[in-house]
């Protein structure tokens, strides 16, 4: 699903925010991405998803190589994408039904579709009852349950996610979590960005860790 060959990314002439990453990720694995705020990270998510690309070396998400993709084939890589950021990015003048049901009319879903579709993704992050409220009529956690169901919308098999936890008390968190592992086990490949000490303990998932733009470990799940 994901492959890193001897990837390096370069910002500022010498600043490598990643340095000879490589690393193979397989279909429907769950894995942890972790290391100090800096280590690289999110870097390394915006290189799977193609919003940037690498300095040397070579990035490949399914099909898609980071070496020969043209610029009009990122939409359909991202299109097999769930990707969520840690900034819930809603749109703020729109309806939680409105937020999810345009992630579906910009990849011409028919229209009939869309609501039963919506109205699914709503019950399974537990936001039926939420349907017509703004955003910022919702607390952290419902935003960002919201942002999940709006990732998942389009049946990605691969999700990216960027410290989907990062301003979430323990229960909301757990709830996240939850939602992630369902997804995992419906088939879908996962790869999220944490720096929660507890999560890393709590879900034994195998782990990598990035330490100034190097992987300095990758633990495999404990049985
Ligand atoms: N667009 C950019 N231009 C210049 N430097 C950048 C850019 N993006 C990231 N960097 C640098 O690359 C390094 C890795 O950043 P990155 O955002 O990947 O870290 P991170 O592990 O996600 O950290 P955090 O846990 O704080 O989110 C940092 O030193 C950062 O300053
Ligand atoms: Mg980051």
């Amino acid at each position: 699903m994901i492959q890193l060959y001897h990837v390096d990314k370069i910002y500022k002439q010498d600043w490598y925010a990643l340095r000879d990453v490589n690393l193979s990720i397989g279909k429907g694995e769950f894995v942890f991405l972790t290391g100090a705020s800096g280590a690289g990270k999110t870097t390394l998510l915006e290189l799977l998803y193609m919003q940037e690309f690498p300095t040397n070396g070579q990035v490949i998400v399914g099909d898609y190589s980071s070496t020969t993709i043209k610029r009009r084939d990122i939409p359909y890589l991202r299109r097999q994408l769930g990707i969520i950021f840690q900034d819930f990015q809603l749109m703020t003048d729109r309806t939680v039904y409105e937020n999810l049901a345009f992630a579906l009319e910009v990849v011409n879903t028919p229209r009939p579709q869309i609501k039963p579709r919506v109205l699914k993704l709503l019950s399974f992050v537990g936001l039926s009852h939420k349907l017509s409220a703004l955003p910022y009529e919702l607390s952290g956690g419902e935003q960002q349950r919201v942002t999940i169901a709006r990732a998942l919308i389009n049946d990605p098999v691969l999700v990216l996610a960027d410290e989907p936890t990062g301003n979430l008390d323990p229960q909301s968190s757990d709830q996240v979590m939850q939602l992630l592992r369902d997804i995992n086990l419906q088939g879908a490949t996962v790869l999220m960005a944490t720096h929660n000490t507890e999560i890393l303990r709590h879900y034994n998932y195998r782990t990598i860790r990035l330490d100034q733009g190097r992987v300095v470990e990758d633990r495999s799940p404990l049985f």
